[in-house]
This record gives C-alpha cells, structure tokens and sequence, in this order.
C-alpha cells in the first residue's frame, strides 16, 4: 500500500515515484498521522481549485497549517480577498510587472559576471536568492537606504538548511519588516509619491458583494500585503532558477536546443515549472464533507492539493517525466495554483526565470549543475535546493 510523508527526506528530494503511485492507487489519500488527505490527479487537482466554497484557504495553505489566521491574501476566502486582491492587481499589474525586465537583466548581469573566470560556485546562495530579492524591492518600490536591511532580514526569515532557525528568529524578521513597510506607509500618508506605497493607500475599489461600498486597505493591511508579496515573491523564484539548471543539466539536448534558438527561453521557463514546481502542495480545509474516487473526506478535513503530482500525470501529459519544451499537450497549467487564489506575480515569476536562465546559459554554456549535489533540506511549502554547487564548464555541451 502506498504510503506518503512529505516530510520523508526521500520523498522530498524525489517525491515524483510516489505521486505516481498515489495517482494510481489512491487518488484520495489519507494520512492519519499527520492528519491531511491529498488529492494527486491533474482533474482533481484543477477541479478543488476552482471550487473555493468547498475547499477554503483559510485553515492555512502548508501541511500544518500553522499560518491560519494571518491577515494574508492567500489564507482569506471571498468575499474579503475579492476586494483585497483587486486593490493589489490594479497596483501591481501584469505591465508594471514586465516593465522590470531591463532592471532584472542588469541585475543579473551583476551577479553573474563576478564569476565569469571562476571554476564552481554556489548558484543558490549567490544567485537564485539574491536576483528576487531585489527585484521585489524594485517592484515595491522600497528605497534604496533600505534594501540592505530587507536583504538581512530576509536572510534571516529564510535561514534553512544553515542550521536550525528559531521560531524567534523568524518571528523577530517578520516583525522588522513590517515594522520598516508600517513606517514607510506613514512617510507616504505625510508625502505622497509617485510610488507603489502612495498608489496602494488611495487606490479604492468597488466591493462587487454589494456594488456599493468602496473600499480602501489600511496602513496594516497595505505593511501586511508588502510582506506576503516580498515572501511569495523571493523564495519560489529562488527554488526555480535552480531547478531550471538542474534540468538542462539531466537533458543536454534540450540546452543545445535552447542555445541554438533563445527564442526558446520562455517555453524553457513554462517546462522549468511544469517538471520541477517550485510549490508542490496548496492546502485546503473542507467546508461540507466530498465524495471523491469512492472516498468521503469529512467536513473540516486538511487537504493537499498536490500540484507537483498533477503536473506530472501522464492522464494528461505525455511522457511526464521528461523534461520537453516542444509539449504541445498543455492542459491548465497549474504551477500558479488555480482559479481565485492563482499567483498574483506568475507574470514577473516567468519573466525572472526566462531571464536567468538566458544571462546564465549566455555566460556558462557549458556548465554542470548536478542535481546530486544540490543540498535539499526539508520545508513543507516550497521545494528545491538551498544549495547547488555550479560548475561553469565542463558539461560538452557547447563547442
Ligand atoms: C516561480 C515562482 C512562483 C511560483 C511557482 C508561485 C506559485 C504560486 C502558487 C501555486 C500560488 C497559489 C497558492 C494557493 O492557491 O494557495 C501563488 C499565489 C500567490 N503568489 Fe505566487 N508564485 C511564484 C512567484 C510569485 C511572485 C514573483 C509573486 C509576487 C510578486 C507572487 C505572489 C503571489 C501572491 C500574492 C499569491 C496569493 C494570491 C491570492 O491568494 O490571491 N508569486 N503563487
């Protein structure tokens, strides 16, 4: 019978033999010990996205749940996070978002180039966490005096797999960080800006529940929407630029494919996150009971909706396990998530991951990033190495 602990070193480094046996033999799985059920095909998957009335965020996203409760956008139901989420995306829409692209390839020019010359280094640590790091500051708009303290703090919060981090610690960076966004929005009350902190205190929407009311967010809800889109935001990205690299490592042809034709690089960024999704897992508390595969989940059960499974079923992809960027057999992607809750940032996230990818390829062709190497501690929200080491030649790859 199969059995399924994503907390299992294992199955966190490669969880891809289980998903398919969960797929195959219990679609519906449950885990009495941990207390989650987990739901593994792309249908399933899709379907419980889309229907939030049953399947709320509000319990928390991650296996333990732990954040509920939390003023955030991805733990409120509507009809809250309709108006929440209306004010951000008019703030922070899909074109203020591409118009990052010169800043993010100057950025990671910056970053690359000190190594040209070098023989290894660690692409994690030196790259992948520092290139959303600044682009979200870019994208809040945080001054520049401030951004080496977000970067520390950030450090700080993110600190895994260099030692255990203390609940404290966390809870400390958390509370610097708002402290900073809370002081910054009160700046910006005395002395509005041309900037995205003044755009998000007056910007006010019409609540579609009643088509009557305006609402407007305040200075807590404005400090608490920075930090989610600063966490959201840097720690995804982080995962995938490596788990980019690891893949063109596994299928040289493919980068040969890529360096031949750089118009491939988005479609490159597309199969990145299909094949290695940086968020594996959303989570979700039932709000009626669910019949599902002959299974009754009760009500007020935690479910995963296993996204790292679903974009591996061969139901709807064919050969899941190979990494291709000429699939055409693109059913909903659903690396984002899906439906209300679908990633606010997914336009920055591909633009980021396309760009890396092509400055680092433009620099290394011929590197090695074994995924053997790559130093994976366990965390139940995202999934990808904290380090890698990255050798700059040597793979026979480029002539
Ligand atoms: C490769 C990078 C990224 C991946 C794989 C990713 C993935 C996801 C997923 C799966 C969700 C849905 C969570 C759920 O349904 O419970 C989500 C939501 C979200 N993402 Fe991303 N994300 C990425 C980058 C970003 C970036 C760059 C930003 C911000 C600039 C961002 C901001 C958000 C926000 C605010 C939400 C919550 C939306 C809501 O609840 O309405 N993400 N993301």
């Amino acid at each position: 019978m199969v059995e399924y602990n994503p907390f299992d070193p294992d199955t966190f480094r490669n969880p891809y033999p289980v998903y398919r046996q969960l797929r195959d033999e219990a679609p519906v799985f449950h885990n009495a010990d941990l207390k989650f059920w987990a739901i593994s095909r792309h249908a399933d998957v899709l379907a419980a996205h889309n229907d939030w009335q049953t399947f709320s965020s509000a319990g928390g996203v991650t296996i333990e749940g732990h954040e509920a409760g939390q003023p955030m956008l991805i733990l409120k139901d509507p009809p809250e996070h309709r108006w929440h989420r209306k004010i951000v995306s008019k703030v922070f829409s899909p074109r203020s978002m591409m118009k990052l692209e010169p800043y993010i390839r100057g950025k990671a020019a910056e970053l690359l180039d000190q190594f040209v010359g070098a023989e290894e280094f660690d692409v994690v640590q030196e790259f992948a966490v520092r290139l959303p790091l600044d682009v979200i500051s870019e994208l809040l708009g945080i001054p520049e005096e401030h951004r080496a303290f977000v970067n520390k703090t950030a450090d700080a919060m993110l600190n895994r797999g260099n030692g255990p981090r203390s609940e404290e610690e966390f809870v400390n960076a958390n509370i610097g960080l708002l402290e900073l966004y809370q002081s910054l929005i009160a700046e910006r009350r005395k002395e509005p800006k041309d900037d995205p902190i003044s755009l998000l205190i007056k910007t006010e929407v019409i609540d579609d529940e009643d088509g009557v009311t305006t609402r407007r967010m305040s200075d807590q809800e404005i400090a608490f929407r920075f930090l989610e889109l600063g966490v959201a935001g840097h720690e995804t990205v982080a995962k995938a630029i490596p788990n980019g690299l690891m893949a063109l490592t596994r299928f040289p042809e493919q980068r040969r494919r890529l360096l031949a034709d750089p118009t491939l690089y988005d479609r490159a960024a597309g199969e990145t996150l299909r094949y290695d999704a940086p968020s594996h897992l959303q989570g979700r508390t039932t709000t009626r009971d669910v019949e599902l595969h002959g299974v009754t989940i009760p009500a007020g059960e935690r479910v995963m909706l296993l996204t790292g499974s679903a974009l591996r079923d061969e139901r709807v992809y064919e050969e899941p396990d190979v990494f291709n960027m000429d699939r055409r057999d693109e059913p909903s992607t659903l690396f984002f998530g899906f439906g209300i809750h679908r990633c606010l940032g997914a336009h920055l996230a591909r633009l980021e991951l396309r760009i890396a990818l092509q400055e680092v390829l433009n620099r290394f062709p011929d590197y090695i990033a074994d995924p053997d190497r790559a130093d994976m501690p366990v965390v139940s929200n995202v999934r990808g190495a904290h380090h890698l080491p990255f050798v700059t030649s040597g793979a026979g790859i480029a002539a």
